[in-house]
């Protein structure tokens, strides 16, 4: 009788930070729940750790019966106990891979530096364009024409960090912020399982400023909707 030699393997687990509404992670777990995804990347999300205890995504984990942490930021008295405790969080379930899915805190270097490689982040704008807060109005008032979302491993600077993979966005000349906010976020939630998938299987790793790729075809991380 044949059998399965992954089968007893236990997945690997992923940790995703949130803070807000948990659209992302709600595309990751909808990726996840795919049954090509346990049986090629043997991995799952182990966990939900939100700095805010009303976050949506908390409701978002919960109904995929996702194990929930809330390390509430403001409980504290200073940046490095908030994330003592945050990694003691993260490091109860042994991730391969930490997302930072909407997470709206800046992490320290010392953070960023025990987590190097296996830290990544979705930051709605094409980097190095527009980095930090209130991208899509930016990008509008600088009259750009292509706009975009960007995946990257996280470094000790905001926003920086190995580029993983990007999707681009048109702009229209009528767009909102809100109109271009949404047609962003669309397009974030096809990018981030795609980059988590290609993380998990090893196909991008990152060296230094720049992430190196292997037996990826081309496209599969520049995804472009103009
Ligand atoms: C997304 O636009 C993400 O790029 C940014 O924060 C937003 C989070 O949205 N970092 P959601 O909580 O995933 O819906």
């Amino acid at each position: 009788m044949k059998t399965d030699p992954t089968a007893d393997v236990p997945p690997r687990p992923i940790v995703v930070l949130v803070s807000g509404r948990g659209s992302n992670l709600q595309a990751l777990l909808t990726a996840a729940s795919d049954e090509h995804w346990d049986r090629d990347l043997q991995a799952c999300i182990a966990a939900v750790i939100s700095n805010q205890p009303r976050a949506g995504a908390i409701d978002v984990a919960q109904k995929h019966g996702v194990a929930v942490h809330v390390v509430d930021h403001r409980a504290f008295s200073s940046r490095n106990e908030f994330e003592q405790q945050l990694a003691v969080t993260i490091d109860l379930h042994q991730p391969v891979l930490i997302v930072l899915a909407g997470f709206m805190r800046v992490l320290s270097a010392e953070f960023v530096h025990h987590y190097a490689g296996r830290l990544i982040n979705i930051h709605p704008s094409l980097l190095p364009s527009f980095p930090g807060l209130n991208t899509h109005r930016r990008a509008l008032e600088a009259g750009v024409r292509v706009h975009g979302a960007t995946v990257h491993f996280v470094s000790k600077e905001v926003d920086s960090g190995a580029i993983i993979a990007q999707a681009v966005v048109a702009v229209d000349p009528d767009d909102t912020e809100a109109t271009l906010a949404a047609r962003v976020l669309q397009q974030e939630h096809r990018l981030l399982p795609r980059a988590v998938r290609h993380v998990l299987t090893g196909r991008v790793q990152c060296a230094g400023t720049r992430a190196v790729l292997r037996d990826i075809a081309p496209g599969e991380l520049s995804l472009l909707s103009v």
